[in-house]
This record gives structure tokens, sequence and C-alpha cells, in this order.
């Protein structure tokens, strides 16, 4: 049932591109270049009239929604906050009968994220659920949402989820920024094309696989490593280095790529590998000053960057080359190698990357 791979994990990984074809089956019309999702016609006049969105999420499913809050405020110029289950349900947040709250969750049935949805519920909200697992406790809870359909994952580290996730996300800024109008006909047709290419494109990115397999070796004696990334790539920053703690122990943090001076700084000498996200999008000129930081302390620098690059390839250690996209399809890319470099580097030390030491695939528990 792993298909020939090893682990879940990596089956899943590698799953991805079939995975976000069958996620978006059905909504994008490439023929007429329209996207569509039934929760979206069903319920257009609450979601039109949203005051403001606030997803509620935890672990994984929050970083897709800090991607979720640059798609919609940057296309639907809506204001999106972004909560961590655990903490809006107890602290008495402000919740309108003109909000709109997007709960984001895999299993559909974390427990946190469940109770933020009753409250929402209770105080008028309009629940939208983004979820996996059909028929679970998530979606039974929620008015209405939009399936990720990227079939079960086992592994407990979430991949393909996140990414599904992410592309649902895209989907409904899509549906909703055209019908508010707050997007442009070229530019909705440009990002409706670029998100159908998105699977060929992680294919591409697949083919890193080898080089981050021998790469791996080299980090598993880190204790500590560092993941930047800046925009959209900020939370694939975040994502990259949970994915790294869980499965491999290795403590890691994520950071957006400017922050670094304001601490995180301190930390680095040459024995800490620095993961950067250094794409050739609006932020690739303030990242190469921020790679130039992290050498000048003797740093160890491992870039992603887009292909053919050949600036960052002068100063990094060493680079990860991936296929171009459009800046807010970046983390679907750039996911794909972090997810790979945490599981090698987990493969390497010898641990279990599907069942990791005190990890539950459903945390039903507060
Ligand atoms: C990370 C991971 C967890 C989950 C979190 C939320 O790989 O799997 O952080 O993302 O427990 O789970 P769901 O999405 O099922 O609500």
């Amino acid at each position: 049932e792993k298909g020939g791979y090893p682990y879940f994990m990596l089956k899943e990984i590698f799953e991805q591109p079939d995975c976000l074809l069958d996620c978006m089956r059905g909504r994008i019309n490439i023929d007429a270049d329209n996207v569509t999702l039934s929760a979206v016609i069903d319920h257009k006049d609450k979601l039109l009239s949203a005051s403001r969105f606030i997803i509620v999420a935890c672990g994984t499913s929050w970083h897709a929604g800090l991607i979720g809050q640059q798609l919609i405020e940057n296309y639907c110029r809506i204001p999106v906050y972004v909560e961590y289950a655990s903490e809006f349900r107890y602290r008495n947040p402000v919740i309108l009968p003109t909000d709109v709250v997007i709960a984001i969750s895999q299993s559909g049935e974390t427990a946190d994220t469940l109770a933020a949805i009753e409250l929402a519920r209770k105080q008028g909200a309009f629940v939208f659920g983004i979820c996996n697992s059909v028929g679970a406790s998530i979606p039974r809870a929620t008015h209405t949402g939009a399936y990720i359909h990227v079939g079960p994952e086992i592994g407990v580290a979430s991949t393909k989820a996140f990414t599904g996730q992410v592309t649902v996300l895209a989907m409904l800024t899509l549906a909703l920024a055209k019908a508010r109008g707050t997007i442009s006909q070229d530019e909705y047709v440009k990002m409706v094309r670029e998100l159908v290419a998105i699977p060929e494109k992680m294919k591409e990115a697949l083919k890193a696989n080898e080089q981050i397999a021998q790469m791996a070796k080299i980090f598993t004696y880190a204790h500590n490593c560092l993941y930047l990334g800046r925009g959209y790539c900020y939370p694939v920053a975040l994502e990259g280095a949970l994915k790294l703690k869980e499965i491999s122990y290795i403590h890691a943090e994520g950071y957006p790529a400017a922050e670094m001076k304001h601490g995180p700084i301190a930390l680095i000498d040459s024995e800490m590998p620095v993961f950067v996200i250094a794409t050739r999008n609006g932020m690739y000129e303030k990242l190469i000053s921020n790679i130039q930081e992290v050498k000048a302390r003797q740093g160890r620098v491992i870039a992603l960057v887009t292909k053919g690059d050949t600036k960052i390839r002068d100063l990094a250690d060493e680079v990860i080359e991936l296929p171009e996209t459009m800046e807010c399809f970046e983390p679907l890319v750039v996911s794909v190698p972090l997810q790979l470099l945490a599981y090698h580097i987990a493969v390497c030390k010898g641990k279990d990357v599907d069942q990791p030491r005190n990890l539950a695939k459903s945390v039903t528990v507060e």
C-alpha cells in the first residue's frame, strides 16, 4: 500500500502533483479559464458580504492559513486574521455576525479547531471548512466548505494535505476575487492558468530528490537549523522548520528573513545550516542581502532558487533549483524540497518518519 516507497511520507510527497489535480478537478474549467467552488455559488451572499475573514487552525493547517491570508487580502481586499484555534477559543475574541470563519483541518477532528468553530457559530459567524477527511466532525460542524480531496494522508507529518489546503485557498481566492471585482480579467486568467500548471512544476521540483538525499547526509549532525523566507514563502519557512522538528527531532525555527537581524542572527555560526527561500520574485534583492548577512557570520546557506539563478549560486554553499512560477503560488513548489529535506534528514538519522515519537495524526485532546 506504500506503492513501492519505503514510507508513506515519501509516497505522499511524490503523490502531490496527482493530488492537486484531484483537488482542482471539476473546479477549474481550463477551457473557460474559470474557477468554481460550489460553496461559493451556494453561499455567495454570505461570503461576499463578509466584513472580514478569520482563519482558525493548528500546526501545518495554520501555516496554510497564513498563505491564505496573503492570497485573500492581496486579491480580494478583505481583511483576514489568522488564529491558532487553541488561543482563539480561550481568549474571548471579538466575533461579529458579519465575520466569516475559515476552519482548516486535514483530519477534521482537531479538538481545538472544532471548539473554535462552535464558539464562532454561537456568536453568529458563518463558518467555512477546508478539510480532507470526508464526513469528519469539523466538516459536519461548519455551514459549508470545500474538501481538499487529496486522499487519505497516513504519514503523521502533513505534506499533501498542506499543498491541497493551499490549493483550495487559492481557488477560493480566485472565485471570491472574481465575484467581488477586485481582480482584473487578465490577472485572473493568468492565475487560473498558472494554478493548473503547478502539478507539472511540482514534478520538476521532485527531481531534486536525489540531490536532496545526498545533501541530507551533511545535515544530520546539526542541532539547530534556521529557515528563512519572505512574503508568501515566510509561512513555507515555518512549515519547513516544523517538518524537520517533527520527524528528525532537530530543533529548527522559521523566520521572516528580515527579522533575523532583530535577534536570531546571534545564533548563527559555521555549525548552523540556514535554509533560505530565495526564489526570483519581488523580494529577491532583499533576500540577497539577507543571505549576505548570514554569510558574513560564517553561516552555512542552502538556498532554494529559481532555475538558472547565478547570483545566489555564487553566494550560497548549496542551491536547489526550482521552476519559476507566480509569486503567490511559490509555496506550492517550494514546499516540495523542504518536505524532502526533512524526510531524508530523518531517514539518515534512522527515525521512523511515518510515526514520529509523541505525535498523533489526529489531535483530539485539548
Ligand atoms: C504537522 C501536523 C500537525 C497538524 C495539526 C493540525 O505535520 O500534521 O501540525 O497539522 O495537528 O491537524 P489537522 O489539520 O488535522 O487539524
